[in-house]
């Protein structure tokens, strides 16, 4: 299973990055804006620099709703680095771009992704990857892991080659489950990630240790 940070601030990729086990970044308009990134160049160049931080695929989202506006975006940010995945609405005209950038060798992740059908679409457009809110469809009390176990489903019965790539993740279960059903990738907020490493009866074990090392050894 890939792990990728879901977030446009450098320092939250640093940080899983020192953990050695990060794949990739993904980013949304909003994460940019959380970051306070605003203007072409700003954008453009904030991109090119999390595109260096991560040897994997770096998700840069389209603003752009019409296709020609869509191509014109994803050709501008496929530029800026070979591991950026041009992030694509689940639309109409984001279906079409998708179809066209896959035959143009540009790697697509269809975004905005709350149903089998929209997954299914997707694949058969030919996205890269396709990402399903699990937390945004939980917080309308809608169960989002079944979601990931549909597409997973669906993909396997056809063979289809685009990764799912579990979105939306509020809690360190979100991770679990969607190992457990075999989402290819995961993009966390940092504090899931980092919060998978605890346990309490680590901590207690490893204090045990010490503490009986440190009884005969000073
Ligand atoms: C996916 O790529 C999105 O950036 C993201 O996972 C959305 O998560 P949210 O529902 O926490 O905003």
């Amino acid at each position: 299973m890939k792990f990728f940070i879901d977030t446009a601030n450098l320092d939250e990729i640093r940080q899983a990055r020192e953990l050695g086990v990060l794949d990739g970044v993904t980013t949304n308009p909003s994460l940019m804006a959380r970051e306070g990134i605003a203007g072409k160049n700003a954008i453009m160049g904030h991109y090119a620099r999390i595109a260096e931080m991560v040897p994997g695929d770096v998700s840069a989202e389209v603003i752009a709703t019409d296709l020609e506006g869509m191509l014109r975006e994803a050709h501008e940010l496929a530029e800026i680095a070979p591991n950026i995945v041009v992030k694509i609405p689940m639309i109409a005209e984001g279906l079409r771009a998708i179809k066209q950038l896959t035959a143009e060798g540009i790697k697509t992740n269809c975004t905005l992704v709350f149903s089998p059908g929209q997954a299914l679409l997707a694949a058969k457009a030919g996205a890269t990857y396709v990402s399903p809110f699990i937390g945004r469809l939980d917080d309308i009390a809608t169960d989002g892991m079944q979601l990931i176990a549909d597409i997973r489903l669906i993909y396997d019965n056809y063979g289809y080659p685009t990764q799912i790539l579990a979105a939306s993740i509020r809690h360190t279960m979100h991770i679990i489950e969607s190992a457990r059903i075999g989402a290819d990738v995961v993009t966390t907020p940092l504090k899931p990630l980092l919060n998978l490493l605890h346990h309490p009866l680590t901590d207690r074990g490893l204090e045990k240790f010490l503490a009986d090392y440190k009884r005969l050894n000073g």
